[in-house]
C-alpha cells in the first residue's frame, strides 16, 4: 500500500549492537547494510524511519582485550566504537543515530527498568549453578550442554561450572505467552510477534517449553557495567544492559512513536533466543509496570544466517577472514554499490549460510551490474543519443501496445510485487523484480529490433515509442533499485536529467508509467566498468 503523505506510518529498524572487542568484519557490515537498504527503501516510500545500530561495550571481553594493550575498557571501547562510526560512515549507511552502551542515556534508563521489574517481583534474587560459556558471556541448558559434551556449542571450548548469587528474571512466567505470540500470528494482550524465517520461529517454539529463569546479573564486577539499582555489589549482565538499547534509544518524547509503531529487530541466528524470548518476555514484564503500559513487543525479529568465505567458516587462521581492509579493496575495484548489491541479493537472509566467495562476487557484479543494469543504461542512452539527438523521444500514446508489451501493466505488476518483498524484508525477491525489470527491456529491445527500424524513415513513430518505453521502463526499475544501489541511480539520474529526491518519499507517484516527460535530455553514461575475472579465490583485487 502506497503510503498516506499526511500521516506517515513509522518504522523502527534495528540492528545488534556490535561488541567492541575488536574491528568490525563482514558480519556486522552485511546487517547494518540490508538495514539500511531497508530503512532507504521505506524513506523513499515516505515513511517516517529511525533506523538505529550502535555497539555493546560491557562484556568481559571488552575488560580482557583492554588489560591485554595496557588501556582501561573505557579507552579501548571508545577506541574501537571509534571504528565502528567510521566505517559505518565512510560506507554511507544512513542510520539516524548510534547508541553506546557506556553512555549516561542508556545507562539511567536501564537502571530505571531494572528498578520497575524488581518492584514488580519479575526480577529477584536467587542462586544459580550452571554450565557457563565464557566466550558467549550466557549459560548454557543442561540438556544443550550435555548434547554438545559440555563444550561451547560455538567456539567448542571447554564449559566451566558455576554458582552465583543472582538476580534472576522470571521467564518462565511467560512461556505460555510467548508460545501464544509465536505459535500464531494474532493479538495476545494487545501484542503481535514474528519472529521469520519460520525455521528461526520453529527452533524458538522448541526452546521456550522448558525455558527456566535466567540470571540477568553478576558479582565481582570489574567496575565495568551498569550497577543492579539498590545493589551495587551486581552488575546487570551485559546481555540484558544489550538489549535495552533498543527502547533507551527512543524512550525520549519524540521518539516513543517509534517504539510503538513496534521495531524491526535484524540479527543473525547466533543471538536468536536474546531476541525471539528473553526480549519479549521482558518486555511484557515491564509493560505491567507503572508508567509502562505503551510499551509493546517488536513487530518483528528476522535472524539471518551467516557469511562463510571460500566455502569455510571465516577464521583469521584460514586466511579467509572478510576484514575492513579486505572490505575496502572490494569497494575499491567494484564500487561501494557493488558491494551494497552484492551483500544484498546473494547474502544469507533465508534459513541457509551464504558463501562469500571472489568468483560468486565477480559473476553476480557482471551478470546483473555490467550486463544487465549498466549495460542496458548505456544502450538505451546510446540509441535516444544516435536517433534522436540526445532527446527522449514524444511517443504519442506511450501505452500503446507492440509485440505483445503491455508496458504500464508490467510496470505496475513488478512495482506492486517488488514493494511488497521490501516491506517483508525480503530483499532477494524485491532485487530479483527490479533486475528482472530491466532484463525485460533488453528482451524487449532484442523483439522490436529499434537499430533495424532507425534505417527506416516510414518508422520513425514506431521508433519513438519503443525508445521512450524503454528508457520509461528503466526509469522505474531505476527506482526500485536505489535503495541497494543509491550513488550509482543517482549517476543514472543524472545521466538521464531525473531531478529526484528519494529523501521526499515519493517513490510511489514516481513509479507511475508516463513520467518521463517527452524531450528530457540524455547523455552518454558507463555505470559499471567491464573486469578481469579475480586471479587467486581468496582475494578481491590483486
Ligand atoms: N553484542 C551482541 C549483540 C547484542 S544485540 C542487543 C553481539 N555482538 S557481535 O559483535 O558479536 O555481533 C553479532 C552480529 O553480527 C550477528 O548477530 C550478525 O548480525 C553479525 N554477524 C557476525 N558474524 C556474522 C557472519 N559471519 N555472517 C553474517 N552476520 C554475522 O552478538
Amino acid at each position: 500500500m502506497p503510503p498516506d503523505a499526511d500521516h506517515p506510518e513509522q518504522i523502527y529498524v534495528t540492528t545488534p549492537i556490535y561488541y567492541v572487542n575488536d574491528r568490525p568484519h563482514i558480519g556486522h557490515i552485511y546487517t547494518t547494510t540490508v538495514c539500511d537498504v531497508f530503512a532507504r527503501y521505506h524513506r523513499f516510500s515516505g515513511r517516517d524511519v529511525f533506523f538505529l545500530t550502535g555497539t555493546d561495550e560491557h562484556a568481559a571481553k571488552v575488560v580482557d582485550a583492554a588489560a591485554e594493550r595496557g588501556l582501561t575498557p573505557q579507552q579501548w571501547a571508545d577506541r574501537n566504537a571509534g571504528e565502528f562510526r567510521d566505517t559505518f560512515q565512510r560506507l554511507r549507511l544512513s542510520h539516524d543515530d548510534f547508541i553506546r552502551t557506556s553512555e549516561t542515556r542508556h545507562i539511567q534508563r536501564v537502571q530505571q527498568y531494572v528498578k520497575a521489574l524488581l518492584e514488580s517481583g519479575d526480577v529477584y534474587l536467587g542462586d544459580y549453578e550452571g554450565w557457563y560459556d565464557a566466550g558467549q558471556e550466557e549459560y548454557v541448558p543442561e540438556n544443550k550442554a550435555k548434547q554438545y559434551e559440555f563444550k561451547s556449542p560455538i567456539n567448542g571450548k571447554p564449559l566451566v561450572r558455576k554458582t552465583e548469587k543472582n538476580y534472576f528474571f522470571k521467564l518462565s512466567a511467560y512461556r505460555e505467552q510467548l508460545l501464544a505470540l509465536l505459535e500464531s500470528s494474532e493479538t495476545v494482550d494487545g501484542c503481535t510477534f514474528d519472529v521469520r524465517p519460520a525455521a528461526r520461529r520453529n527452533e524458538v517454539i522448541q526452546r521456550i517449553k522448558d525455558a527456566e529463569d535466567v540470571p540477568i546479573s553478576r558479582t565481582g564486577s570489574t567496575g565495568w557495567g551498569i550497577p543492579v539499582p539498590g545493589d551495587e555489589a551486581h552488575t546487570i549482565y551485559v546481555w540484558i544492559d544489550a538489549l535495552f538499547n533498543y527502547l533507551t534509544t527512543v524512550d525520549i518524547d519524540d521518539r516513543r512513536k517509534y517504539w510503538k509503531s513496534g521495531p524491526v529487530h535484524v540479527i543473525a541466528k547466533d543471538i536468536l533466543w536474546f531476541h525471539a524470548a528473553i526480549w519479549p518476555a521482558v518486555l511484557l514484564a515491564l509493560r505491567k509496570c507503572n508508567g509502562y503500559e505503551w510499551v509493546n513487543l517488536p513487530k518483528l525479529v528476522y535472524s539471518h544466517s551467516f557469511w562463510i568465505s571460500e566455502g569455510q567458516k571465516m577464521s583469521k587462521s584460514l586466511g579467509n577472514f572478510i576484514d575492513l581492509e579486505k572490505i575496502d579493496e572490494y569497494v575499491e575495484r567494484y564500487s561501494l554499490d557493488a558491494l551494497r548489491f552484492f551483500l544484498s541479493a546473494e547474502g544469507p537472509l533465508g534459513p541457509t549460510d551464504s558463501d562469500f566467495s571472489a568468483a560468486q562476487f565477480h559473476e553476480c557484479y557482471n551478470t546483473n551490474l555490467v550486463n544487465t543494469l549498466g549495460n542496458c543504461a548505456s544502450r538505451v542512452a546510446a540509441m535516444i543519443g544516435k536517433y534522436f539527438d540526445g532527446k527522449v523521444p514524444d511517443p504519442g500514446n506511450s501505452k500503446r501496445e507492440l509485440d505483445g508489451y503491455v508496458w504500464p501493466q508490467t510496470t505496475g505488476d513488478i512495482v506492486s510485487s517488488c514493494c511488497a518483498a521490501y516491506d517483508a524484508f525480503d530483499l532477494y525477491n524485491a532485487i530479483d523484480g527490479a533486475i528482472g525489470l530491466i532484463r525485460i527491456v533488453d528482451g524487449f529491445i532484442n523483439a522490436t529490433e529499434p537499430f533495424k527500424l532507425a534505417k527506416d524513415e516510414s518508422k520513425r513513430d514506431e521508433l519513438s515509442l519503443i525508445l521512450y518505453q524503454c528508457a520509461e521502463a528503466l526509469r522505474i526499475a531505476s527506482l526500485l533499485l536505489w535503495p541497494v544501489c543509491p550513488d550509482k541511480i543517482a549517476e543514472l539520474w543524472r545521466a538521464y536529467s531525473l531531478d529526484i529526491n528519494p529523501a521526499a518519499g515519493t517513490l510511489h507517484e514516481l513509479a507511475q508509467w508516463g513520467g518521463l516527460k517527452p524531450g528530457t535530455a540524455i547523455k552518454k553514461i558507463a555505470l559499471f566498468p567491464r573486469l578481469d575475472a579475480p586471479e587467486r579465490s581468496t582475494a578481491a583485487a590483486t
